[in-house]
């Protein structure tokens, strides 16, 4: 196994990026440093528990009140040690501070509840980042409404998205896979299924899914409804509307194709095809009465058989 490229363990999640290792190194150094201190103090205190005791015929030691040279041992060694840990750790946080010169640049909006991803030439998805492995990429991030916080365990990168400011991180992915992101700032309702995966494809693949992704998938008819499932689930619609008829955010999906939804300051409409488009991707155009109307735009996030696809599956929902 290359270095900075270990299996996921028991105790650490797989390092997936080139400062993964540097990150558990240290928190290894202070995770065995504390069992080593942990045994001094706990065993001290068991040792001397038994060893001075209350016996018959009272103490059979001195009493001492003062130790110098011990006390000078007790507050020079973690003293030494804390220093230690403190200069490895600036020294990695100013790694994963400054993106190195080059690095292709991200937005990341995030708003309740999901993670929109932006590259420089104005291309958006929704929930999934696609990156070049072995290539420094650093996200600009912010929040349209509430606090969140992106972080990709694999890559042990973190950091607040703020309304109003931008954060910013980067990574460099060492090897393909997918790698999960959670959102880790409680914002609502709906933060839990606040995803979204950093897919990591060799160059190769990225050339070729680079090419596919501006044409959008090709998914044949009979196969729309199911990918649709799929959508209603990474396209976070999840967060905000059920299956089963249960009211959350938005209305439910149970039997939603051909029912009659009365609109706020509008005539009602029965929902057919378009009115779930108009939904997608004005979500204020028609709000169904007594709903909050909280529902983000996904204008310009779903290609457009992908569209297709959430139609189909709504179609289903019975
Ligand atoms: Cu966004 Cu929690």
């Amino acid at each position: 196994m290359q270095p900075g490229s270990a299996a996921e363990t028991f105790l650490l999640p797989a390092q997936n990026s080139t400062v993964a290792s540097s990150v558990d190194d240290l928190y290894m150094f202070i995770y065995y440093l504390s069992i080593v201190f942990f045994v001094i103090v706990i065993g001290g205190m068991f040792y001397f528990v038994a060893q001075y005791r209350r016996r018959p015929g009272g103490p059979k030691v001195k009493q001492i009140s003062h130790n110098t040279a011990l006390e000078i041992a007790w507050s020079v060694i973690p003293t030494i040690l804390v220093i230690f840990i403190f200069l490895w750790g600036v020294r990695g946080f100013l790694d994963m501070s400054l993106a190195p010169k080059g690095a292709t640049e991200i937005y990341v909006h995030a708003s309740k509840w999901q993670w929109e991803f932006e590259d420089l030439d104005g291309n958006k998805s929704l929930s999934e980042l696609v990156v070049p492995v072995n290539k420094p990429i650093k996200l600009i991030m912010s929040s349209n409404d509430v606090l969140h916080s992106f972080f990709v365990p694999n890559f042990r990168v973190k950091s607040d998205v703020v309304p109003g400011r931008y954060t910013t991180i980067w990574f460099e992915a060492n090897k393909p896979g997918i790698n999960q992101v959670f959102c880790t700032e409680y914002c609502g309702t709906g933060h839990s299924a606040m995803l979204a995966t950093v897919k990591v494809l060799s160059e190769e693949d990225y050339m070729k899914w680079k090419k596919e992704s501006d044409e959008g998938p090709t998914w044949g008819d009979e196969e729309l409804a199911e990918k649709g499932a799929g959508l209603y689930k990474t396209k976070t619609c999840v967060a905000c509307h059920s299956l089963d008829g249960s009211r959350l955010v938005g209305p439910s999906f149970k039997g939603l194709y051909g029912r009659t939804e009365e609109i706020e300051g509008g005539p009602s409409v029965e929902v057919d095809e378009n009115y779930i488009r108009e939904s997608i991707n004005e979500p204020m155009a028609k709000i169904v009465k007594g709903y909050p109307g909280a529902m983000p735009t996904f204008k310009g996030l779903l290609k457009p058989r992908e569209m297709d696809a959430l139609v189909a599956y709504l179609k289903t929902v019975k």
